[in-house]
């Protein structure tokens, strides 16, 4: 942070989601939480105020940030939605599942009664991101995506529709990137058209590089 420059108020989301489909099952994906609790140690290197909310991982929250823990994509939309009018900035890395079990059983469905086939209906959960950056006013919202291909096509998409001031493609390997310690290759883009490409970049290093761009698109907002 520029010295003259007051801290940020960060709102960082991280990690997956569980979405329960009976209490001792759940639907999620890989995602580790690594990028999330980066970014969200390096704001506060910088002295920034953060706040982190974060899906089930195994990662410690770094000293001195405000962690929330969440389970569900719509226990998130709840935290985000309060810690978003005293922030100055969003940054959405969760990976928030897209879907969740319509109705989530109280008891634990028991194998010896499904058949082979077993259909488990499921509804779509709430676009946090998109819900949010509708009514941001002057907060700086950045999205994250993961493709696997049209990559950088469907990033300016998602930039321009979702009405985000920056977003970071990842491209999703057959090797397992970007998941865990596995670095990042994509793009960084913003709404003033900046483009920059990404080529195998740690997640310290992607940290770094957005959170200078944050702070350049704060301090030029006009
Ligand atoms: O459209 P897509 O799911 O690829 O967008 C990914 C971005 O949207 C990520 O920043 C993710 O955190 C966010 N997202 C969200 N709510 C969802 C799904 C994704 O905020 N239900």
């Amino acid at each position: 942070m520029n010295g003259s420059q007051r801290p940020l108020r960060i709102v960082v989301t991280a990690g997956p989601t569980w979405e329960p489909i009976d209490p001792v099952r759940f639907i999620a994906n890989p995602s580790t939480g690594r990028v999330g609790f980066a970014i969200a140690e390096e704001a506060k290197r910088r002295g920034h105020r953060t706040t982190l909310i974060t899906g089930p991982t195994h990662l410690t929250p770094p000293a001195g940030v405000r962690c929330v823990r969440i389970q569900t994509a719509r226990q998130m939309l709840r935290q985000v939605s309060r810690a978003f009018p005293q922030s100055d900035s969003l940054v959405m890395t969760a990976a928030v599942g897209d879907f969740r079990p319509a109705q989530p059983r109280r008891q634990k469905v028991k194998r010896r009664r499904l058949a082979a086939r077993w259909s488990l209906p499921l509804v779509k959960n709430p676009d946090i991101l998109g819900t949010l950056a509708r009514r941001k006013g002057r907060r700086l919202v950045v999205g994250f995506a993961l493709e696997t291909h049209d990559v950088l096509a469907e990033a300016m998409r998602k930039l321009r529709e979702k009405e985000l001031d920056m977003l970071v493609a990842n491209r999703a390997k057959p090797s397992g990137e970007p998941f865990g310690d596995r670095p990042v290759t994509g793009y960084l883009l913003d709404r003033r058209g900046n483009i920059d490409a990404l080529r195998g970049v740690t997640k310290q290093r992607l940290a770094k590089l957005l959170l200078d761009r944050v702070e350049y698109l704060w301090q030029t907002a006009t």
